[in-house]
């Protein structure tokens, strides 16, 4: 894991099949893919490699100053980064082949959550593929589970949203606010497939992601991560 330098967590550096399927399905498309929430470029890089065009934004442009610098020069003529914020950030419409937003959107509300797909079904041609992942109560955050499993039993449309953090923290409360995100919006896929739904895209999958490969945090139970493939009708 390498550390983000705004307070959002961390860039994994172990792909998760989610990221892996968007790298080998964008070195088989002519135009442009967008990766959202790069960090220091993930999957851009490797999707560079592998002969990839890539639009690559962050919120940070530390970050994407630190991603152009490390892209290697044979790549770079196929790499544009764009600074952009979820969900204000605006691209072409009809622009990209495919999208992926890799453990960005359960930092945004519910609102900004619908608009940020909404946009990301506007961005992509028609028969292009988005790919979302996203952060679940089952990982660092599983002390929220009964919490986000008591709303969505009863119906709430955001089950996943947990304010003070410090409450829910492995090691149990500490009593001082965590630095970082004031709030977080922890996913499941049935959450994920009804906002590509809701949004026009059609499912393809949306799963639980084995992430005990996270260090350090006691024991996990293979549903860390949430992730979707769906896809754009044409
Ligand atoms: C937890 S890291 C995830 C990095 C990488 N995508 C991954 O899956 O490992 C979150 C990244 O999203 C960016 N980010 C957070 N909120 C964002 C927003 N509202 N719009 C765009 N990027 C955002 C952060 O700057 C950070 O680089």
């Amino acid at each position: 894991m390498r550390a983000t330098m705004n307070g959002t967590g961390f860039m994994f550096t172990v792909l998760d099949d989610f990221a892996r399927e968007f790298i080998d399905y964008a070195a088989t498309l002519d135009e442009p893919v967008l990766e959202l929430g790069c960090a220091y470029g993930v999957a851009t890089l490797p999707a560079l490699a592998k002969g990839a065009t890539v639009v690559a934004s962050d919120l940070s442009q530390q970050h994407l100053d630190i991603l152009l610098d490390e892209a290697p020069p044979r790549d770079r003529d196929r790499l544009t980064c764009v600074q952009a914020e979820l969900p204000g950030a605006e691209f072409p419409a009809g622009h990209f082949g495919a999208i992926l937003c890799s453990r960005v959107l359960h930092f945004l509300d519910g609102a900004a959550v619908d608009a940020s797909v909404k946009k990301m079904f506007q961005w992509l041609r028609p028969g292009g593929k988005l790919f979302l992942v996203a952060d679940t109560p089952y990982g660092i955050w599983r002390k929220f589970a009964p919490v986000f499993e008591a709303r969505l039993a009863r119906g709430d449309r955001w089950p996943g949203i947990m304010v003070a953090l410090e409450n829910y923290l492995p090691q149990g409360p500490t009593g001082r606010p965590v630095k970082g995100p004031p709030f977080m919006n922890l996913m499941a896929p049935e959450l994920l497939a009804r906002c590509a739904q809701e949004a026009g895209f059609e499912t393809v999958r949306a799963e639980y992601i084995d992430r005990s490969d996270f260090s350090g945090l006691g024991r996990m139970d293979g549903r860390e991560n949430t992730g979707l493939v769906a896809l754009k009708p044409r």
